[in-house]
């Protein structure tokens, strides 16, 4: 690799050791459990801040709960700000790196640049996003919704966690002000370009045993809550042909949802049953009620409609079929974007200028970026991850791994400060 990765910042032990702090923010194991606007998540939004303000970078948290902080220009200046972030939410028992990886690296830019004799004719702002994962509340990007302006104050009255918390009264409990969302909308003209760093949390990075991989495409995400509703009753006493079995009927729900992905035409289709509940719940009850949320993820917005509205349309046929009472709600729907071929050449160009071989594809996880990306132009690199998982306590990628994507991070940062 070339000289960056002489920059002490940039240093795998040092990126190791961020990520390390941020990790121990957690609920007790396994895994890393930090979900969206809890006490948790301020806390690393605060070890954040305060990393930031050790390099003599100020940073405020706005309404929404994203915290941001800038670094001036050092160098004749231009207008439009370029930035990079990712966030420090996390889903229950998930991994260290999901979303910290772009935080942490983003740190280590601010280090390298306010240190660095390469001049800056932009202002570099470093971001933290609130509340990225959809875990807690079904809708995922919160903080980057906010800012780009796709969700507002009513729609976190509408939004409720599996306790019926609302995201605006969890927001509140948390010192944010939900009700002045608004003003953590960005403007556009302020800015001139963005970049996220991500692990892939897929294979294809491993399976080319490739360093670096820079996205066109994030898939687009429609979810939805199936309440199935049939006759709770005893278990020994009612006949197997005179049942209204909730689970049984969600149980067919479920594969038939596997079975449309997997019938699907295209490789990008996923359809999967994450989380299900049964009421009363009991050995000897059938079961009355069951909930279960369905996620859809395409990279084409028409099949991922048509997907969605399939779900829905196997769910009933089942439950007439059983003679069981069903609601489909909508709960979320982002639609896949294609990133900015701009940034993209430039991540390319810088991965290519390190000597690290840089690999096109698509993200079937969801992004911040995606929802900054209608804002301005705006990028993914991502690094490998171990067998391609995440969202789950065996996440990994190596410190050197992130280093050499913090090394890309930082040149592209210098290459897009550069652009007109
Ligand atoms: C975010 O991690 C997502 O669910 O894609
Ligand atoms: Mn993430
Ligand atoms: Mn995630």
């Amino acid at each position: 690799m070339s000289t960056l990765a002489t920059v002490p910042a940039l240093q795998p032990a040092r990126l190791e050791e961020t990520l390390r702090r941020f990790a121990a923010l957690s609920e007790p194991g396994p895994g890393v459990s930090r979900l969206a606007y809890t006490r948790l998540e301020r806390q690393a939004h605060d070890l954040f801040a305060s990393l930031l303000a050790e390099l003599g970078i100020a940073a405020y948290t706005d309404a929404a709960g994203n915290t941001i902080g800038e670094l001036a220009p050092d160098a004749e200046p231009r207008p439009g700000a370029i930035g990079t972030g990712s966030h420090l939410d996390s889903v229950p028992h998930g991994g260290a790196y999901d979303g910290t990886v772009g935080v942490v690296a983003a740190l280590a830019v601010a280090a390298a640049a306010s240190a660095g004799p390469r001049p800056r004719h932009r202002p570099w702002r470093f971001v933290a996003f609130a509340a990225e994962e959809g875990a807690r509340f079904g809708q995922a990007c919160n903080g980057s919704r906010i800012v780009a302006g796709l969700t507002g104050a009513a729609d976190l009255r509408q939004l409720t966690d599996r306790t019926g918390t609302t995201m605006a009264a969890a927001m509140t409990e948390c010192g944010l002000a939900p009700e002045r969302v608004e003003t953590a909308r960005w403007d556009p003209r302020d800015w001139r370009a963005f970049v996220e760093l991500h692990v892939e949390q897929g294979t294809v990075l491993e399976h080319r045993r490739v360093p670096v991989g820079v996205v066109d495409t994030v898939s687009g995400s429609t979810r939805l809550r199936v309440c199935l509703t049939g006759v709770a009753s005893h278990t020994g006493g009612t006949p197997m042909d005179n049942r209204r079995d909730a689970l049984a009927a969600a149980a067919e729900c479920v594969l038939d949802c596997e079975r449309l992905a997997v019938a699907a035409t295209d490789v990008n289709t996923r359809i999967t049953v994450g989380a299900l509940t049964v009421e009363p719940g009991a050995i000897t009850i059938i079961p009355g009620r069951v909930v279960f949320t369905v996620d859809v993820r395409e990279t084409d917005y028409g099949r991922q409609r048509a997907a969605a509205h399939a779900v829905g349309q196997r769910c009933r046929t089942v439950a007439a079929r059983r003679g069981v009472d069903v609601e489909v709600e909508e709960l979320a729907d982002t639609p896949p974007v294609s990133l900015s071929r701009e940034v993209a050449a430039v991540a390319h160009a810088a991965a290519t200028a390190l000597g690290l071989p840089a690999e096109v594809l698509a993200s079937g996880a969801s992004h911040d970026t995606q929802q900054i990306s209608r804002l301005m132009p705006a990028g993914i690199v991502f690094v490998p991850s171990r067998g391609g998982l995440s969202h789950s306590p065996g996440e990994f990628s190596t410190a050197d791994q992130v280093a050499a994507g913090a090394a890309v991070l930082l040149e592209t940062m210098y290459r897009l400060d550069a652009t007109a």
